[in-house]
């Protein structure tokens, strides 16, 4: 008798959704004429500079395992870089470990953290991984609703009810925020650092689009007094120096956790690619020029998406980091599916529905605006045509 393969998938895998944006990122491939605001993804290659760097590696027979932390001369950088950015020091040598982008560092840090059962708190909409690597790692994801009405900033408020109410140990925050675009202002930051003390709550801080923010700069939440030692860092390399297929990224800890996910890490990645890490090297001790450039554009196109927004009776939160717009549909009576699939379908438009990102996503759409400004505006144009046929 044949084996049914289906039956030996265990009940975690099986009952985990497929990311839908990947769903939507295949139909666009499908279909040639489409411009795709869907997928989150620099449109820029890696800066010149970085690439050499990483060819000259591999010319060099850099092609071998590093330490499992990742090379020291990268772990160095990366605590100059955490210094001067975010005024906090880490130990190269012990608080920071290499990863292979932010996703393994995500995978790893909830591996190390969650027992079954164990809760985190998701502010959302929020980046698709977050549910699905804590519930692979046996742990329960509690959503903790945002509103355009709060900026889509988590309040200290319903931080606080959402850690009396699960009894989560843990919260991820997702700052600034993929899909909505919103940061945390210094008010916020203290404010949900205090809850953070109170509650004794373990903080996740991805920060990797902490580089992307547009007129006000945000701190790192580690800057805020009393959290560096209860938080979990994360940023990486994909999006400000456009380094997604480097698949590289870090996490700043204290030691005792670092030596933890190292544990998991060894034997799951052992290590990051050894040229990614020699290309990192290049793109921190050169690249802010490049990464000024992009940000510049992007900044740019930010700018003519929410113009173009606002002409076609789309309202918009303006987004302050990141690459992505969140525009509300809700007055167009489709659900953000619907929306997304007839965009896509009669208007070839591929954006991704907010549904995808939490229950509290409905009702909006993500348009990323990591494309080049033509397409942009065309994608626009098509969007008012779709709407002129509702
Ligand atoms: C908020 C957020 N975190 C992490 C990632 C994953 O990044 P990486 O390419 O470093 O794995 C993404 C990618 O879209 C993201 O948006």
């Amino acid at each position: 008798m044949p084996i049914d393969c289906t039956t030996r998938i265990s009940r975690r895998v099986a009952n985990l959704q497929p990311s839908p944006i990947r769903r939507f990122f295949g139909l666009v491939e499908s279909m040639p004429d489409a411009i795709s605001l869907s997928i989150g993804e620099p449109d820029f290659v890696t800066p010149w500079r970085v690439r050499e760097t990483g060819i000259f590696s591999i010319e060099k027979g850099h092609t071998h395992y590093t330490s499992n932390l990742g090379l020291l001369e990268l772990r160095r950088e990366i605590a100059k870089y955490l210094q001067q950015r975010c005024g906090v020091d880490y130990n190269p040598e012990t608080e920071i470990l290499v990863t292979v982008g932010v996703s393994e560092a995500l995978d790893l840090v909830m591996r190390t953290l969650l027992n079954g059962g164990d809760r985190v708190l998701i502010p959302q909409p929020s980046y698709v991984a977050y549910p699905a690597t804590v519930e692979l790692a046996g742990g329960v994801p509690v959503p903790v609703g945002t509103c355009a009405a709060d900026a889509f900033q988590l309040t200290a408020e319903a931080l606080d009810h959402a850690a009396r109410e699960s009894g989560a140990q843990t919260v991820l925050l997702g700052y600034p925020n993929n899909p909505t675009g919103a940061i945390l202002p210094p008010e916020r930051l203290a404010s949900l650092a205090a809850v953070a003390e109170a509650r004794d709550l373990l903080v996740i801080a991805d920060e990797i689009y902490l580089e992307l923010t547009y007129g006000r700069t945000p701190a790192s939440f580690v800057a805020q007094p009393g959290m560096r030692d209860r938080t979990i860092l994360l940023n990486g390399f994909s999006k400000a120096f456009a380094m997604t297929g480097w698949r590289l990224g870090y996490i700043a800890a204290p030691a005792e956790l670092i030596a933890a996910m190292n544990k998991v890490h060894s034997y799951t990645a052992i290590c990051a690619p050894m040229m990614a890490q020699k290309a990192a090297i290049e793109a921190l001790q050169r690249g802010a020029d490049d990464v000024e450039l992009m940000r510049a554009e992007y900044d740019q196109r930010r700018r003519v998406l929410l113009k173009r927004f606002a002409a076609i009776g789309l309202p918009c939160f303006e987004p302050e980091g990141a690459f992505y717009a969140f525009p509300s549909i809700a007055h167009t009576g489709l659900t953000s599916v619907e929306f997304a699939e007839r965009l896509l379908m009669e208007h070839r438009v591929a954006v991704v529905p907010g549904n995808a990102f939490g229950a509290s996503g409905e009702g909006y759409i993500r348009c990323c605006y990591a494309t080049a400004l033509p397409l942009i505006e065309e994608a626009m144009t098509r969007m008012r045509n779709f709407l002129d046929t509702l």
